[in-house]
């Protein structure tokens, strides 16, 4: 029988946890957890993601600061900013939303986060950490993965694991994670755009994790019987129905690959708001100086 895996239900369900952890911490004199965003520009969808990250601290009980800069602010305003926020005793962790404008050089700007601030895991310190299994912040969106498939108790040690997409973001950190003993402690196989045996890799996978932003990428085809497909495509596809106009479409053709698997997240509801309780989570971290003093 194919399972739903509900990724709202679960992020709300943490959520909750960590706003009573908050409560506890503040109720015994400690300090309030402190979120600050950086948001360039007006693109729709950093727009709708920082939105939906400032609620999120709400729900958390966390105090939260948006910056915001217009398309054309310069690269030394912004690491003007980067570097108050890494001095301002308040704020214990911070995010400069991505992608930046194009004139912006964004790996810098990444550089620039101090490490123990750098509640995305985007920083190289970071990254090198999270690749040898030591404490470090975890990129958001491969965290909330792993939190998913730990609470629904879905068994990853010697399981062959195909992740599609090879992104700094998601890829890459996604296939370290499921690799790492500690973690997935699984058998992993990396494709993108330019494997050839990529259809018959996932055939052979007890976990595939799409990630290539290509909607509908996945077919039955490329999946095993009772395998679990975890999606992370959001793509934003024009669709005069809705509200706003589109729709977000995942990398997996979800009517037709769902009835072959045993666990499957949708899109909308899976993925997305794990990543964002997963940034929570780490800004707890943060306050807590639980890796960095
Ligand atoms: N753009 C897409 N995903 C992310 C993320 O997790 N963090 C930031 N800062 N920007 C993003």
């Amino acid at each position: 029988m194919m399972q739903l895996i509900d990724g709202k239900a679960t992020a709300t369900a943490i959520k909750a946890e960590i706003a009573e952890e908050v409560r506890q911490i503040v109720a015994n004199g400690g300090k309030q957890p402190h979120l600050a965003a950086v948001l360039v520009g007006h693109d729709g969808g950093s727009e709708t993601y920082v939105k939906n990250k400032v609620i999120a601290c709400e729900q958390c009980g966390f105090k939260s600061t948006l910056i915001r800069f217009e398309e054309n602010v310069t690269e030394a305003e912004l690491l003007a900013c980067v570097d108050k926020l890494n001095k301002d005793e308040d704020v214990d962790g911070f995010i400069v939303q991505l992608p930046l404008p194009k004139h912006i050089d964004e790996q810098k700007i990444v550089e620039a986060v101090d490490y123990r601030k750098d509640v995305d895991g985007f920083h190289p310190i970071n990254v090198g950490r999270m690749a040898i299994g030591l404490p470090c912040f975890i990129s958001a969106t491969p965290l909330g993965i792993l939190t998913l498939l730990q609470r629904y108790g879905i068994a990853t040690s010697g399981k062959k694991c195909v992740v599609l997409g090879r992104s700094n973001i998601v890829g890459k950190p996604m296939a370290q994670l499921m690799l790492q003993k500690q973690y997935g402690d699984a058998t992993v196989t990396v494709c993108h755009s330019h494997s050839p045996s990529l259809k018959d890799e996932c055939r052979e996978a007890d976990i595939i994790v799409a990630a290539i932003g290509r909607p509908d990428f996945v077919t039955a085809d490329m999946v095993k019987e009772g395998a679990v497909v975890i999606d992370v495509g959001t793509t934003r596809v024009e669709d005069p129905s809705r509200k706003g106009g589109f729709r977000l479409n995942g990398d997996v053709k979800y009517d037709e690959v769902a009835p072959k698997c045993s666990f499957i997240t949708p899109v909308p509801g899976g993925v997305g708001p794990m990543t964002i309780c997963s940034l929570m989570k780490n800004t707890l971290s943060a306050g807590k100086k639980e890796f960095y003093k």
